[in-house]
């Protein structure tokens, strides 16, 4: 009745305004004079409302009106870039059904309070609209809304902090409240339950809490259509009530912190064309019930631990997969072959299945596939011989990875392929000694990847002008000599060039200015640095271990896109130069092992990102300048084997609070060593041997927390922080820092290419004096301590049979006394002992596999004694710690405007290693690429989960001591 009298008066209204503005279209002037009092607060900086003119709004761009009732009923300004102001006067718009405000520009404020009584609307769309704050509980009142985009990319997030108004909308179809913050919404499943006609629910990357989906009892939401939960730590298992959802069709449960298995029910999903359950912990094999999904496109269940013979996975599963497009196993666990299921799969495009443990040969029949554009079976363990023949039909390919297999590649010279490849990963298969000749045919490619291939001898000529498409050049770790050309400029996109470990003589190349990677170290190159780098935007300059000579440029000092400089292990000479700039992105500086001379650069303190900075093994002299004090985010600093002069300065330990590594030994360094440096508690390595320390063996060292067994430091020296660059290319690289150290000592030495040594403490060679404190007993974690050729004196500590974890102890040349504590005989593993040049007394026990030695040495006093011992456990590689910067860099070939991610992460390295091949990078990879989703996809698939410089991990053992004495 209300309702009627109100259409009633709004005719009348309509009828008087009509004849007031005497033949104007209808609009009315109060909803005229809110659009106006809209328009004059916004900012429109595209002139999308210029059309805002005169009075028939309703004739207005993104203006809708009812042809009844002349109200505007719908205002739609998605895409119109709107900015600023959102003038309240709108709510006057009382009939709105529609109201489109996305991609607009609002400056974090929140959703306007207003636009929730709009009792009428059934469809708000506010995504990707700059707002900000605590989502209105009010927009609970829009019982009608039956599409609901508040998802928004970037940005300010939407904070949900009570979900319980969703629950409110029950005619919601529509729901998409991905990249919201909505940590605090434990209800949020019960609420979505509450919605019986939702068919389409996008909730990504939306920090929803952990959650067990299992705990609906009864699901409401059974015309899902589409449900999108990727990027949340949901700690969950698969829910059984999946299998309700009879009418799902795209399932993305990517990166949601699912563990369990498949369940069997996912057979009833007949709707399902795409299901992407990557980057999770789901375990066991692929259930048999899914052969009933005949209408699947796209499977990606890459990145768990799925396991069982993909063989016959493929026998239940395939059969109806005609349709299939995609299959993406990546990073599982499955054994088998490819023999006999790839039939049939004629619509099939991508086909990853790498970092699985695939073995046996590549079938011909993988050549019928002839729809394939990516296939990747990189990182498994195919064998045989791969020839033209798998080829034949694959006229689409675009991407060919192969990596890491142990198969030979064995094309004929004179084969042309039918394809035209973009990209191409043969890292690690067996394609030399010659060069492909059939390469030359593949004008297109963009990414080649032909490291550790085998291939030996000069290059040909045309390599460096073939394709001018190209953007990452990889041949590391082979054997080819030659000269490089005197220019590279030609190749106009080349963005990553890794020739690293090859036998490459003559001078630096001239660069093109795509250049953002170059590695040529570990190669014969000589001659001079480039002194001018012009515009170019390099990231990555790795020309360790060659013959390089001359100055340091200082055109480097202006590169602001640098992040990284190894020049090490060189000739390099001169001053380093005094010019560096405040640089947020230079993270590591190696120069070590040249014969640079002068002071440390004082504007070196400029570089407050500096994480890593290495100067040891060259002639540097003067003191430490203090202006290094601002680089407080120094992890390593190596100053070794210089002639550094002056104390030790105490804002070392003041004001550098991240060091895990301090390296000054064998310097000119005199004076106490500072107690400030006791407030180093991420240190892990300290090297002050070899110089002219004096002064009591400090008792502080007590307080290194970081040696202590069970510290958080100590578990994982890790910190992980992501970087983000837009750069236009595409590469992933790895730059491992090294920091190659000798521990001071007659009785051992490490070998020389030695990663980071953790839990180490050399004071050796120096004039300490006093005792050796009994704090040392706290340093449980420590694994080296050398306080040997000092002027210790007293008896060992009884306490430092508490450092349990002790590798190696040298206390030799002292004037330590007494009897050698008991203690020590818990030192289980002990590789190596020198107490010799002392006055000591006793006995020592040492175990081994054989059962315990007994190394007699009652009075002794004044002779050689040593002991070795190296428990079995050990014989192979002590278990040092060790610290690596992975660095990866991760673009995207497709698209101009791609953003290319930077990961530092430092780590166990064996860890990192061992993972590496596996699955770290591909989890590193997916971490970044959810982050950047946006960017995905516009790009297409990632062509960029190639392994692109690869570095071997050094083990290094304890040299048994040549002149052990029992
Ligand atoms: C809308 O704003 C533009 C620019 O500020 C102005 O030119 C135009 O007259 C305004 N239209 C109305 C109806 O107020
Ligand atoms: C299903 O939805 C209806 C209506 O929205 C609601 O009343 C009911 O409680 C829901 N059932 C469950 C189990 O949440
Ligand atoms: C491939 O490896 C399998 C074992 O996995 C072995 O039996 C077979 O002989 C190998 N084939 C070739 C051609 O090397
Ligand atoms: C070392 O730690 C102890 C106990 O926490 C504290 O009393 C002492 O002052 C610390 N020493 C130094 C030099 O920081």
């Amino acid at each position: 009745m209300g309702g009627t009298m109100h259409g009633l008066l709004t005719v009348l209204a309509l009828w008087c305004l009509v004849i007031n503005t005497r033949g104007i279209s209808a609009c009315i002037a109060m909803e005229r004079d809110a659009l106006a009092a809209f328009n004059a607060s916004i900012s429109d900086p595209d002139g999308r409302l210029r059309s805002w003119q005169g009075e028939s709004c309703c004739s207005w761009g993104g203006v809708s009106c009812s042809k009844k009732s002349g109200h505007v009923v719908k205002l739609d300004l998605g895409e119109y870039s709107l900015k600023g102001e959102i003038n309240p006067s709108l709510a006057g718009l009382t009939r709105l059904v529609h109201l489109n405000m996305s991609h607009g520009d609002f400056g974090g404020v929140p959703i306007p309070e207003f636009i929730c009584s709009f009792k009428m609307l059934r469809y708000l769309d506010l995504s990707h609209a700059g707002f900000g704050g605590t989502a209105p509980q009010q927009l609970g009142n829009l019982s009608r809304l039956s599409y609901l985009d508040l998802g928004s990319f970037g940005g300010p997030a939407i904070t949900v902090d009570n979900f319980h108004w969703v629950s409110k909308l029950t005619s919601l179809r529509y729901l998409d409240l991905s990249w919201l913050y909505l940590a605090s919404s434990v209800n949020w499943l019960q609420a979505v339950n509450m919605l019986p006609l939702l068919e389409v629910l996008h909730l990504n990357d939306a920090s929803l809490p952990s959650t067990d989906l299992n705990s609906l009892s009864h699901v409401n939401f059974t015309s899902l259509k589409l449900l999108h939960l990727k990027s949340n730590n949901l700690n969950s298992s698969l829910p059984n009530w999946i299998s309700k959802l009879s009418a799902l069709s795209d399932l993305d449960m990517t990166s949601c912190g699912l563990s369990g298995t498949i369940p069997d029910e996912l057979g009833k999903l007949t709707s399902l064309r795409i299901i992407k359950l990557g980057d999770n912990n789901l375990k066991g094999a692929i259930p048999r019930s899914s052969s009933r999904l005949c209408n699947l496109v796209e499977i990606d269940f890459s990145g768990n631990s799925l396991s069982g013979d993909i063989a016959e996975a493929a026998k239940s599963m395939f059969p109806c997969m005609k349709r299939l497009q995609t299959l993406d196993l990546a990073g599982n666990n499955f054994i088998g072959n490819l023999s006999d299921w790839l039939e049939g799969m004629e619509s099939l495009r991508v086909l990853d299945l790498s970092g699985n443990s695939l073995s046996g040969v590549v079938p011909d029949n993988i050549g019928n596939l002839s729809s394939l554009t990516y296939l990747d079976i990189s990182f498994n363990t195919f064998n045989g011989t791969l020839s033209e023949l798998h080829f034949a039909n694959l006229s689409r390919l675009e991407t060919l990875d192969l990596a890491s297999n142990s198969m030979k590649i064995a094309f004929k010279q004179s084969w042309v392929p039918p394809f035209h490849l973009t990209k191409l990963g043969l890292h690690a298969c067996l394609v030399g000694p010659q060069f492909p000749t059939w390469l030359q045919s593949q004008t297109r490619i963009k990414m080649i990847d032909l490291g550790s291939a085998g291939i030996r001898g000069e290059l040909p000529g045309w390599i460096w002008n073939f394709s001018s498409s190209i953007t990452s050049l990889d041949m590391s770790a082979n054997s080819i000599t030659g000269k490089l050309p005197a220019s590279l400029e030609q190749l106009k996109m080349l963005a990553a060039l890794n020739l690293k470990r090859n036998r490459f003589e003559g001078t630096i190349p001239d660069l093109p200015t795509s250049i953002q990677l170059l590695d040529i170290s570990e190669n014969h190159l000589s001659g001079s640095l480039p002194q001018y780098f012009g515009d170019k935007e390099l990231h990555y300059l790795l020309l360790s271990h060659n013959i390089l000579s001359g100055a340091i440029p200082e055109d480097l000092c202006n590169m602001v896109s640098m992040e990284v400089i190894d020049l090490s292990n060189n000739n390099l000479s001169e001053k380093l130069p005094n010019c560096w700039l405040t640089n947020s992105n230079l993270y590591v500086i190696d120069f070590s092992s040249n014969n640079l001379w002068g002071e440390i650069p004082s504007t070196m303190g400029s570089l407050n990102s500096l994480i890593s900075l290495h100067l040891g093994k060259n002639n540097l002299s003067g003191m430490l300048p203090t202006s290094l004090q601002s680089c407080s985010r120094l992890m390593l600093l190596d100053l070794g084997e210089n002639n550094v002069s002056g104390n030790i300065p105490k804002w070392i330990g003041d004001s550098l609070q991240t060091l895990v590594v301090l390296s000054l030994s064998s310097n000119q360094l005199f004076g106490e060593i500072p107690e400030e440096l006791s407030q180093l508690h991420a240190l892990q390595f300290l090297d002050l041997a070899n110089n002219k320390l004096s002064g009591p063996v400090p008792s502080f060292m007590g307080n290194l927390t970081a040696l202590h067994r069970g510290s958080p430091y100590w578990e994982t020296p890790s910190s992980l922080e992501f970087m983000v660059h837009g750069v236009g290319s595409a590469y992933v690289s790895v730059y491992i820092d090294t920091l190659q150290t000798m521990i001071k000592g007659r009785k051992y030495t490490f070998n020389s290419e030695v990663r980071y040594l953790f839990n180490v403490i050399d004071l050796s060679a120096n004039q300490l004096t006093g005792e050796i404190p009994s704090e040392v007993g706290f340093l449980s974690a420590l694994k080296v301590l050398n306080l040997s050729r000092n002027h210790i004196r007293g008896s060992i500590p009884d306490k430092l049979g508490s450092v349990v974890d002790l590798e190696a102890l040298d206390l030799s040349w002292n004037n330590l006394s007494g009897l050698i504590p008991h203690s020590l005989t818990s030192l289980t593993e002990l590789g190596l002992l020198d107490l010799s040049y002392n006055h000591l007394l006793g006995m020592i026990i040492c175990q081994t596999l054989d059962g315990d030695i007994f190394f007699d040495s009652a009075n002794l006093s004044g002779s050689p004694l040593s002991a070795m011992c190296v428990p079995e456990s050990n014989k192979h590689q002590l278990r040092f710690d060790t610290l690596t910067y992975l660095f990866t860099l991760l673009g995207f070939a497709f698209g101009f405007s791609a953003v290319s991610t930077t990961i530092i992460c430092s780590m166990a390295a064996r860890k990192a290693y061992f993972q590496f091949t596996d699955r770290l990078l591909n989890k590193l990879c997916t971490a970044v690429e959810t982050k950047f989703s946006i960017n995905r996809m516009s790009a297409g698939r990632d062509p960029s989960l190639a392994i692109w410089s690869q570095d071997s991990m050094t083990c290094y053992e304890l040299e048994r001591p040549s002149t052990a004495t029992i």
